[in-house]
């Protein structure tokens, strides 16, 4: 989720850009970049490592009169964070410059191909491409270009583009990642959302999906094909500059959640090659992959309950015992690590002091060590043997939300991988299994889609002092996210419990003033799971129920049923879990409370 900003007009840009670079830090900020026309056969072009002030304090010095011009704060998905890996990007010859926010799937096999065709590639990112696709079709017309090498694209992208030779002119394009664009009839603005743009006009044009525009200093003209144009109606935002910040939506949390769609497709795209599972960053050998005896996951909170997940996974296809540790406690053990045991260390930040610990620990035993973070030059990618990242973007909101399915997503194409190299998984099998994983993106869609019975179900919580979830299999993994994320963010007290452990103890805690939300989709135990429910509802409880779409059975014993659409078990903790979270935030905004910074709680918990 990175921030692009764009202008094009009769006074110098300079300014207005670095303005607009720092209403989009939120978005995303290890490197930013900018880039003017200037009349000359050249740009100007400046990138800086770290936050927009970085630039800001380079740039402000320099004279440049420009009028047209591109900038970028960057969320690093593709190359670390470093200056060669900021944008803009240019060509080879440096006069054509692009910016873009969201991830193109295709950038490898693009990469060997223009460089087949000669062109020089100066950083890591997939973006650069771009830049050289452009080089490759430009003909003197910059838009005509563009059209050209967004047909080659696969994956999100909002692109903003200059050329040398068009000095008075930005070409901008869009498919899944926000564009909007305005004009006042002297100047012309890009933007990769709202927020930058108001103070300059609040009557815009949200760009489609297949549009380019072309901006200049006297307007903006559209085009769904080359040479087509079309009008585009213009929408007046009376957002104010934070609800600008949230697209509208009335707090990060809420919109995270309605990001999880995309998050999922980005965090997947990529991964299934020739009917293959690839994951270059776990760079294990095959002699090493077949030593592997043990698969240790280790995190805390969220991570930690997005390792159960895991756990489930490996042990099933790969067949490889798997332990799930927190790492709090795993550190002051004398835990059994070997050489053979294959450690993943699962944290959102990257920088969670007490997974950091356990990864010394692990390493120091002679084990490799694998992490799956969210951001990229975190310190855990620098203290194990390789990262793998989700593709979450910047998650704002203290509660993990979209993170929690990115890191579920990628550990099951971990689980896969692990199957597939130990001949436990055939081509076909896999092939089946990453299709039915994809479906859980638009089903995801569809839940986001109609929340009227999670938000009657809150009513059942709002006035509790505790609550019960209750799950098995993977719905026990999902119960354990699903309490947390109450406790989080309504201060509710709430616990998880495999269903079959209640008639051991926990059931004594039911009665009606304890609501028990159930997780009982469609899975092998689904009937164990009712009879469980059976048992809580003969002492009164309260029973909300998580199904799978056509169990009408479940509402003879559910007071609330919130219906998931049908999918593998394997995946459903995916799907499973967007209930439990927009449930824990109907119950919080019920409550009064903040679910974008809840007390005492941090983003990222960088002490013991
Ligand atoms: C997330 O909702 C929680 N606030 C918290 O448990 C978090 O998951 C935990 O602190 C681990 O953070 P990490 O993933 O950044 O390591």
């Amino acid at each position: 989720m990175c921030g692009i900003v764009g202008y094009v007009g009769i006074t110098p840009a300079k300014d207005i850009l670095m303005e607009g670079l720092a209403k989009l830090e939120y978005r995303g900020y290890d490197s930013a970049g900018i880039a003017l026309t200037d009349g000359t056969d050249d740009l100007q072009v400046v990138h800086r490592v770290g936050k927009v002030a970085e630039l800001a304090s380079v740039v402000d010095s320099m004279d440049l009169p420009s009028c047209c011009g591109i900038a970028h704060t960057r969320w690093a998905t593709h190359g670390r964070p470093s200056e060669e890996n900021a944008h803009p990007h240019r060509d080879c010859n440096g006069r054509i410059a692009v910016v873009h926010n969201g991830i193109i799937e295709n950038y490898a096999d693009l990469r060997e191909e223009l460089k087949s065709q000669g062109h020089v590639f100066a950083s890591e990112t997939d973006t650069e491409t771009v830049a050289h696709l452009l080089e490759q079709y430009y003909e003197g017309d910059l838009a005509e270009a563009m059209f050209k090498a967004v047909d080659r694209l696969q994956g999100a992208y909002g692109l903003a583009a200059i050329c040398a030779d068009q000095p008075d002119q930005i070409v901008v394009a869009r498919k899944d990642s926000p564009i909007v664009v305005g004009t006042d009839g002297s100047a012309s603005m890009v933007a990769s959302d709202m927020v930058a743009v108001m103070n300059f006009t609040r009557d815009v044009v949200f760009l489609e999906d297949g549009q380019i525009a072309v901006l200049s200093s006297d307007g903006i003209r559209y085009y769904d094909a080359p040479g087509h144009e079309v009008h585009p109606e213009t929408t007046h935002i009376d957002w104010d500059e934070q609800a600008a910040e949230r697209a509208g939506y009335p707090d990060f949390m809420l919109k995270e959640i309605h990001e999880q769609p995309r998050v999922v497709r980005d965090t997947l795209a990529g991964h299934l090659r020739d009917g293959r599972i690839v994951l270059e960053d776990l760079t294990l050998t095959s002699e090493e992959l077949a030593a592997i005896d043990r698969v240790c996951i280790i995190a805390c909170g969220t991570s930690y309950h997005a390792g159960l997940v895991a756990r489930e996974l490996i042990e099933k296809w790969a067949r490889i015992p798997t332990s799930v540790e927190v790492a709090s406690e795993f550190r002051y053990r004398d835990p059994i690590i070997t050489s053979t045991t294959l450690v993943i260390a699962v944290s959102q930040s990257g920088e969670t002091a007490d997974t950091l610990a356990a990864v010394r620990l692990a390493r120091e035993a002679g084990a490799k060590v694998f992490a799956v973070t969210n951001c990229m030059g975190s310190r855990i990618t620098r203290e194990s043997d390789g990262t793998l990242y989700v593709k979450a973007n910047m998650e704002i909101s203290v509660a993990a939300t979209k993170s929690f399915l990115a890191q579920i997503v990628c550990l099951t194409l971990i689980a896969l991988f692990l199957a597939q190299e130990r001949g436990r998984l055939s081509e076909e099998e896999i092939d089946g299994l990453y299709h039915e994983l994809c479906k859980t993106s638009p089903q995801i869609e569809k839940i986001l889609a109609d929340t009227s019975a999670i938000e009657e179900a809150a009513t059942v919580l709002e006035h509790a002092h505790s609550a019960m979830y209750v799950g098995r299999g993977i719905g026990a993994t999902v119960c354990n996210e699903g309490a947390l994320k109450l406790k989080e963010i309504s201060y509710l007290h709430a616990e998880a419990y495999a269903a079959g452990e209640l008639k051991h103890g926990p059931i004594a805690l039911i009665d009606e003033d304890v609501p028990v939300v159930a997780v009982v989709t469609q899975s092998p135990t689904r009937e164990k799971t009712i009879s469980n429910i059976e048992e809580v509802l003969a002492r009164g409880a309260h029973v909300i129920a998580v199904a799978t779409e056509g169990d009408t059975e479940i509402t003879k014993i559910a007071e609330h049923v919130i219906y998931i659409p049908p999918i593998d078990d394997s995946f459903s903790a995916i799907t499973a879990s967007v209930p439990l979270q927009l449930l824990a935030r109907f119950v919080a905004k019920a409550r009064g409370c903040d679910v974008d910074q809840p007390r005492n709680l941090a983003k990222s918990v960088t002490v013991e």
